[in-house]
């Protein structure tokens, strides 16, 4: 296990629409097109927390955020413990379909208080890298069905503000998600190629 190089975990975020999930499952088969090692996760999980936290994602709206900050955080917890740090010391690379970001930007923005999403969250190491899928809510909504929780364009809108204010503090990678899948995934994998310095094309 000693002599295992340690994989990176690469984060998605977006609003809800933004094509992150179709992007970054694309990104997975590319890693093992290659033949790295790669796993690939989502949040909310399907473990305890993430069950109840989809248990209730149809009366989502009516329930408080800091309710709901609490449940991604535990949630967190769990996935980091339990699946993450493991599949990351064993040397696969892990992509996770959201993961802290997610809370920061959801939660925080809509409480506006990101510090102390910031603190709950805190028992979870950072993304090696975060890419956030940009896109604005009225192109995020004309595209097919938006299945997510927040649906409206003044919510999204606030939401898409607190990524905004975390690409400005260089925690996450932005890419113009409003352009064809083909060149956001060119883009993306221009971006993680140089983090990991290895070739993926
Ligand atoms: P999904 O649409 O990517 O499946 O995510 C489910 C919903 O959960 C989406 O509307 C975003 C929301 N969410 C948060 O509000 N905070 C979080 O920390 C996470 C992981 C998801």
């Amino acid at each position: 296990m000693e002599n295992v190089k340690r994989g990176f975990h690469i984060s998605f975020e977006g609003i809800d629409g933004s094509g992150k999930t179709t992007v970054s499952t694309n990104l997975y088969l590319r890693f093992k097109e290659k033949g790295y090692l790669c796993f690939y996760t989502i949040e909310p999980t399907f473990m305890r927390v993430g069950s109840l936290i989809r248990l209730h994602a149809s009366r989502i709206r009516n329930v408080p955020q800091y309710y709901m900050a609490l449940l991604f955080a535990a949630d967190r917890v769990e996935h980091y413990e339990r699946v993450i740090r493991k599949k990351l010391e064993k040397g696969y690379h892990v992509i996770s379909d959201r993961y802290v970001h997610s809370s920061i930007a959801y939660q925080g923005g809509l409480l506006n208080d990101a510090e102390w999403v910031r603190t709950i969250n805190n028992r979870v190491p950072p993304p090696d890298l975060a890419i956030y899928l940009d896109i604005s809510p009225e192109k995020a909504l004309s595209r097919k069905k938006v299945s997510g929780i927040f649906e409206d364009a003044s919510i999204l809108t606030k939401i898409r503000r607190a990524y905004l204010r975390l690409v400005e503090e260089r925690e996450v990678e932005i890419v113009d998600a409003e352009r064809p899948l083909e060149d956001v995934l060119k883009n993306v994998i221009e971006i993680v190629e140089k983090k990991l310095n290895i070739d993926l094309t």
